[in-house]
């Protein structure tokens, strides 16, 4: 649905994207999990055709560049900075760019009311937006992207600014959309969020794609060794290993075991492993 290729983008001197290759299939969720200026919003931007690459091509359902308006309209974007009216109210934000792709008036009753229900804002639908919460601006921008029911979705960290109640709800919308057969695209610094809701991640880190697969993946070939710490009244044993069944097995049968507890590695060490960072840190 969507594929990056080889793509270079620069800002002046500052070179943004060394070389970004992507694809992102058709009900699958890809997260794209890197640190403050990894190069996501200017990914997001070159997909959504609002960049243009210096080099490298991005095509969309296999038909063309997204800088072609036909393309483009397969094609719903959630901005990292909120674009939405702050003077018009949720529901006419949703009219207005709902007209914008000319989507049949009863379509576009029907679509307002179910995107304002699937993100928690039919309570407050008719209000000024300027008088929203951060949170709640959030929801609607994410709305919007999902008006005209586009096939490809690309979510430039959806969950900024929001409460763990409206992250959960969104991270359901998201995988919802995925279920539903669309191509997400979902940017996020948060590895609990690409951990949780993802098919794949790619991992970002100064313009390049460092690694890209499923977490299970990328955990054992980047995440380095499961800790397994059994502790007995003699004392506390400590094993290291990429494989821990058999030293599970090994501990569970030997007798007086108070405890046994696994650490296995996330995306966290994956990143570390790669980048020789902290993805918190950063
Ligand atoms: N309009 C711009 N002009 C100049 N440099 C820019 C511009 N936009 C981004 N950059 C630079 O390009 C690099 C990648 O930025 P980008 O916004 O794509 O990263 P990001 O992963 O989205 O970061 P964040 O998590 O902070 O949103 C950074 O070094 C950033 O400073
Ligand atoms: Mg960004």
């Amino acid at each position: 649905m969507l594929t990056i290729r080889d793509v270079h983008k620069s800002y002046g001197d500052v070179q943004a994207l060394r070389g970004v290759t992507l694809e992102c299939a058709r009900g699958e969720i890809l997260a794209l999990l890197g640190p403050n200026g990894a190069g996501k919003s200017t990914t997001v931007g070159v997909a959504t055709g609002l960049l243009a690459p210096d080099s490298g091509s991005v095509e969309l359902l296999g038909v063309g560049s997204p800088r072609l308006a036909r393309v483009r309209r397969h094609l719903g974007v959630a901005p990292q900075s909120i674009a939405v009216y702050e003077d018009l109210s949720a529901a006419e934000n949703l009219r207005f760019f709902g007209r914008m792709y000319r989507l049949p008036a009863s379509v576009l009753r029907d679509r307002e009311a179910m995107l304002l229900d699937r993100v928690g804002l039919t309570h407050r639908a008719g209000d000024p937006v300027q008088h929203y919460s951060g949170g709640m601006k959030r929801r609607l921008n994410l709305a919007i992207a999902l008006i005209h029911d586009p096939e490809v979705v690309l979510l430039d960290e959806p969950t900024a600014g929001v409460d763990p109640q409206s992250r959960n709800a969104i991270l359901e919308l998201v995988r919802e959309l995925g279920d539903e057969g669309k191509a997400v695209v979902y940017s996020t610094h948060y590895m609990e969020e690409a951990q949780r809701i993802s098919d794949r991640v790619a991992i970002l880190d100064h313009g390049r794609v460092m690694a890209t697969g499923a977490v299970d993946e990328l955990i054992s070939a980047h995440g380095g060794d499961t800790r397994v710490r059994r502790d007995s009244p003699a004392g506390t044993e400590t094993v290291q290993t990429k494989d821990p069944l058999p030293t599970l097995a090994g501990m569970l049968a030997e007798p007086e075991t108070l405890a046994i507890h696994v650490d296995r590695p996330d995306l966290e060490a994956v990143f570390l492993n790669l980048t020789g960072r902290s993805l918190r840190d950063t």
